[in-house]
């Protein structure tokens, strides 16, 4: 009798055991991971690359994953009078600035896809980055950059690594750098070097640990 009622208490706190775990797993929050498309020019290769991104990193269950894209966002040249960084509390002139802060802010974590214009970024990415400062301090942030070239955007992630590490933004080491991006896609739209993959399935578990 007494080992029978020893086996239904251990089974008992077993069940509960195992409740308490997935009310844990389910009170975690997720983290907005969003993709900041860096290019808005007609027949831009970004787009095609954040859909493979998105469909790699939003397989990870921490990450709500969204796309961030300049091109319909369609920020203004930096035309405020007052530079970001002497306006802490103070908003822009320009309530589209205030909106790009306040997506900024509630963004825990950002994966810039980086073209290689000229062994350079993007303007619209500088301009972006401009019309904001205080937004981007310890904002987490990973890079993919690519580019016609073999080096994948090497230098225009660097350059960017440089400008963002100056404002405060707490970038991640690894990155993933795509060579000749005209051939790193399928029809279909996915990674032909499944390593990139990889790669990113590392990236989006930083961005979320
Ligand atoms: C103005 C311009 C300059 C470029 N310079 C480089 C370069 O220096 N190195 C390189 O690898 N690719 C270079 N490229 C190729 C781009 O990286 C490639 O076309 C990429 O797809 C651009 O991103 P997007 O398609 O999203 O605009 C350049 C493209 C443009 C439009």
């Amino acid at each position: 009798m007494k080992y029978w009622m020893g086996i239904a208490v251990i089974c008992i706190m077993g069940v509960g055991m195992l409740n308490a775990e997935l009310i844990n797993d389910e009170k975690q929050p997720q983290k907005t991971v969003r993709i900041l498309l860096g290019s808005t020019r007609q027949g831009r290769r970004s787009e095609k690359i954040a859909k493979a991104v998105y469909d790699v990193i939003s397989k990870n269950q921490k990450a709500k994953v969204e796309f961030l894209d300049l091109k319909e966002l369609a920020l203004p040249l930096f035309d405020d009078p007052v530079p970001p960084f002497q306006r802490k509390t103070e908003p822009s002139v320009d309530p589209i600035v205030n909106k790009w802060s306040e997506t900024i802010k509630a963004t825990d974590a950002l994966i810039i896809l980086v073209p290689d214009y000229n062994q350079g970024y993007s303007a619209v990415l500088k301009n972006a980055i401009d019309l904001l400062f205080y937004e981007w301090s310890g904002k987490r942030i990973a890079f993919v950059g690519y580019g016609d070239a073999g080096n994948g955007g090497t230098s225009a992630v660097a350059q960017l690594r440089e400008v963002l590490s100056a404002i405060g933004a707490n970038l991640l080491v690894d990155q993933l750098l795509i060579p000749t991006v005209y051939q790193a896609l399928t029809e279909e739209g996915k990674f032909i070097n499944k390593e990139y993959e990889v790669l990113l399935g590392k990236m989006v578990d930083q961005l979320t640990g």
